[in-house]
Formats: structure tokens, sequence, C-alpha cells
């Protein structure tokens, strides 16, 4: 790798876990204040997950893992029986949180499958295990973000890049997925501009991309989601990137809500459109991206914004995310290199390679 996590961005790890705390930036609070939170307990940690103080598919695994890693430090079990019977609990509370990203459940199917593998252990060690596991996740995390930004800053093109969302620093443990490579191309000076789509309705373009792009110093103007068709029709954008929730075995994949439509218009503009994401968002069990459950969050996140009301009580329909069909995609970028179509082929070689 031609760069190290600490050559590219400033920002500090997103989410991390101290012995029995889990501390996270207060995503909810960007970009007025930067603060981060101490949370003691597993309820917290799913609260935190649901009101997206923490959010973005692979920082929701590492939280959710670290949910574990509390429980794990916390628990006051006097016998391995209560401690297990407590630590399923605590997998339930957390795995229903979210159910669109996949990272979520990967992370913890990955300890509680640890777990039961050493079942037999002594309790102090089971309890060790699931700490240093977790520990492992998020590590592995900023390793595969560094990856893609080098893989993704090799297949690029130069010039303005367009994204939607925060699949940035924040979306993950540190660097981002769309983040790593947009931070490769600036310090290879092959980014020229980047447009940040504002991401209607809970903002995450306007309130957290253009944060922290503009904090590690990349050029970049925010618009509204309704312009980036005409911004295309100008010869503006010469690629599109974006993050995954969910990717399928025959390449549909789950973003934020208004990544299709991003799509289509890429496509009928001529502009490569890409995915970036680590295998753990891929989901091999799934066929197409019919099958991904959407989550459908408040109708306030619509009727309001920025805490003020801008619509009359009215029905509202909010799903989270969109499903793009991969005759859409130019490639994927994962961290174990660029998948390029035909996606279902390929995406099952990148897995038996594994
Ligand atoms: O609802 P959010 O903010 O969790 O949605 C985030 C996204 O859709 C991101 O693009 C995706 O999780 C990829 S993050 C690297």
């Amino acid at each position: 790798m031609r760069y190290k996590p600490e050559e590219l961005t400033r920002l500090p790890r997103s989410v991390e876990y101290e012995r029995g705390k889990v501390v996270m930036i207060d995503q909810r609070l960007l970009p007025g204040e930067f603060k981060t939170v101490e949370l003691t307990t597993v309820d917290g940690v799913a609260e935190a997950i649901v009101t997206m103080r923490v959010r973005g598919a692979p920082a929701i695994g590492a939280t959710a893992a670290f949910g574990l890693a509390l429980y794990a430090d916390t628990s006051k079990a006097k016998t391995k029986e209560e401690f297990i019977n407590g630590f399923y609990v605590a997998y339930e509370g957390l795995k229903n949180t979210r159910p669109t990203a996949i990272n979520l459940f990967w992370a913890l199917n990955r300890i509680k499958d640890l777990v039961e593998e050493h079942f037999e252990d002594p309790l102090e060690e089971v309890k060790r295990l699931i700490v240093a596991e977790a520990k492992r996740i998020a590590d592995e995390d900023v390793e595969a973000n560094l990856r893609m930004g080098h893989y993704g800053a090799e297949v690029l093109p130069e010039g303005n890049v367009l994204t939607h969302c925060n699949a940035g620093s924040l979306a993950t443990v540190q660097l981002g997925t769309v983040g790593a490579v947009l931070r490769v191309m600036h310090r290879d000076g092959t980014l020229k501009l980047l447009w940040v789509d504002e991401t209607r309705p809970v903002l995450q373009g306007a309130r957290l991309s253009a944060w922290e792009y503009h904090y590690d110093g990349i050029p970049l103007k925010l618009i509204t989601d309704n312009m980036a068709g005409f911004v295309m029709q100008q010869g503006k954008v010469d690629a599109v990137i974006v993050g995954a929730d969910r990717i399928v075995a025959n390449g549909d994949f789950a973003n934020k809500i208004g990544t299709y439509s991003l799509a289509v218009l890429a496509r009928e503009h001529g502009i490569p459109f890409f995915t970036v994401a680590p295998l753990s968002t891929v989901d091999m069990s799934l066929k197409s991206g019919k099958e991904i459950p959407i989550e459908e969050r408040r109708p306030g996140e619509i009727l309001t914004c920025g805490g003020c009301k801008i619509a009359p009580d009215v029905d509202v329909y909010n799903p989270a995310f969109d499903v793009t069909p991969h005759k859409y995609l130019t490639g994927i970028i994962t961290d174990q290199g660029v998948v390029w179509p035909p996606f279902e082929r390929n995406l099952r070689k990148l897995f038996r390679r594994e």
C-alpha cells in the first residue's frame, strides 16, 4: 500500500472500545459539534445504532461487535450458563436495530460462531475471546478500507467525482470505503473536485460527507439531490462512487435512498458508476436485490428538516435505502480487488478463492 491511514486522514476512529465502554463520535451532532460519547450498556449501544448516533454499514458492524465486548466485560453472570444466556439476549438486542446493512449481522455472527466454538472453554477465556474478536473486526475494517482506497484509485478516471450519502470515515471505523478511494485520489492529485449530494431526508451528505472531506482538505461542492442530473448534463461529473449496505450474489445492491436515481442518470450520461464495499457487505445467500429487506424510518425525518417542520402532517413513505440493479454498475471495488461484469460469476469466483 502506498499510503498509511494517517497519511490519508486527520480524523480519529469513529468508534472504539475501551474496557467497559464503547466510545463513538456522536454523528447526530455534526457538523455543529464534534463530540464523543461513552456508552456503558448494551442497550445504550443498540439505541445509538437505531437513532443513528453511529451509522454506515461497516461502522454499525464494528459498533455491534463492541456491544458484545461490552457485555463480556460488564456481565455479572456467576456461571457460564448464565453468561451465555445473557450473551444471546445482547446479541438479539443488537441484531434488531437496523435491517438492511448486512455488516451488522456479519459482525454479530462472527462473534456468536466463535462463542459457540469455545463453549467448553473457561468463562474468562470466552470473555477474552469476545473482546479480542471485536477489536479485530474494527482493525480489519481499517485495513480493508486502505486496500479499497488503493484499488479504487487505480480504476477511477482523473477528474470530478460525485458521491451520495456518507460512505466516508464516519461510516466505517476509519477512512471510509468511498472515503478511502477519494482520499487516495486526493493524495495522488487525480481528484479535481468532489460533488457531494446533500442526501435527504437525514442529510448524511451535507452534514457528514461535506464536513469530513472538507476537514481533510478535499475540494468539494455541495449540491441538493435534485441537482445531480443537471450537473451531469453539464459535463461536470467524470465518475460516481457510492457505498453499499448489502450487495447480493448477482451484483444488485442496496444503498442510501437516491442511489438508484443516480445510477440511472449516470447511465444516461455515459458516466462510470462504481460501488465500494468490503466483502463483509456481500450477502451471497440472496440471489437478487428484490430480496433485500429495506428499512422504513419514521415520518418525522421527512416532515421536518434541521428540527423545523417543513410539511403538514400528511402520510409519509420513508424507505431509508433503495436497490440498484447490477446492470447500472461499472464495477464493484472490494478489499480483494475490483469485480467487473459479469458480476454473478466474478463474485462467486472471489468467494471461492477466499
Ligand atoms: O442510513 P445510513 O446513514 O446508515 O446509510 C449509510 C449508507 O447508505 C452508506 O452509503 C453505506 O452504509 C455504506 S457506508 C461505507
